[in-house]
């Protein structure tokens, strides 16, 4: 097994090798003067199973290419099997057709990838499940989940109510309420009016006098969880705690999100959130 790091989260790759015992690949990434990027693996790997880990988080088309670089020189070297480890997968968010003449960007990088020669793509909590089948390889989709809610339950909070910040993420925040003791479930309906801007319209469920936990799949410039937030305060929630497997972080991520209406906001470290985005509120939990 031989275990090699994009440029994009070097820290996690290091922990998940640390984690398995062994080291990571040796490996060149430069970058030409007019931005081109090369890579080079620096050892054998032919006939061996190789794992590339790079989520493609920002700046996403230059680590989706690297990742794209990376399996295209594995598969040039004869690796026998290439698993693309995608702890957070970018375009994820343009699923399906929701206006005329646009492009489904999720099925879009699942050809790129495919194309470049991987064999097996180990993806983590995918922005809709239904990614899993836009790949024609194996697309494993693992969970932050059992993550985050350990870390909850060793909280002991009381009288929780688990919120989904819009219909879509509902599934999701009932696995979640399941595996918090079958705490009870509400949902904001969410109106987007233009990408990026959030619209809080309606809850549907109870948090007056509750501990509400809002889950998310990923805290993009946080608008989405913020608004929700004053939502479930106006509603006569006690507490609001945020949690999101993929901590984005756009801005004004950082100003929403520490404005005091959080107890506490809690990541995983799928995405790496640089020192100068970090707060006092912010819990980053590890998934190595
Ligand atoms: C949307 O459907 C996603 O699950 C997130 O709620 C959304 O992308 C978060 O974006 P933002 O933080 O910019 O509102």
């Amino acid at each position: 097994l031989k275990l090699f790091s994009g440029s994009s989260n070097i820290a996690l790759s290091r922990e998940i090798a640390r984690y398995l015992g062994i080291d990571l690949g040796p490996m060149v990434r430069k970058r030409f003067a007019d931005g081109e990027l090369y890579v080079q693996i620096q050892e054998s790997i032919r006939g061996c199973d190789v794992y590339l880990i790079q989520p493609t988080c920002q700046p996403v088309n230059d680590h989706l290419m690297e990742l794209l670089i990376m399996v295209d020189a594995c598969r040039r070297a004869s690796a026998r099997q290439i698993t693309a480890v995608i702890p957070y997968y970018g375009y994820a968010r343009a699923d399906r057709k929701t206006a005329g003449r646009e492009s489904i960007t999720a099925k879009l990088v699942a050809n790129l990838i495919t194309k470049s020669g991987a064999n097996r793509v180990l993806a983590m909590d995918l922005h809709s499940s239904q990614i899993q089948g836009y790949f024609d390889i194996p697309c494993d989709h693992i969970y932050g989940s059992p993550v985050l809610v350990d870390y909850l339950a060793s909280k002991r909070l009381s009288d929780l109510v688990v919120v989904s910040p819009d219909v879509g993420g509902v599934a999701r925040a009932r696995a979640f309420a399941k595996r918090l003791n079958d705490a009870p479930l509400a949902i904001i309906d969410k109106r987007r009016q233009a990408h990026n801007v959030a619209e809080v319209m309606n809850l549907i469920g109870d948090v007056d006098g509750k501990t509400a936990v809002l889950v998310d799949d990923m805290i993009d410039t946080g608008g989405t969880i913020s608004e929700g937030a004053r939502l479930l305060r106006a509603q006569g929630a006690r507490q609001v705690y945020a949690c999101a497997t993929h901590a984005v972080f756009s801005p004004p991520a950082v100003e929403r999100l520490s404005s005091g209406v959080f107890e506490e906001v809690i990541v995983t470290n799928t995405i790496p959130v640089p020192l100068d985005r970090q707060f006092p509120q912010l819990t980053t939990l590890t998934i190595a």
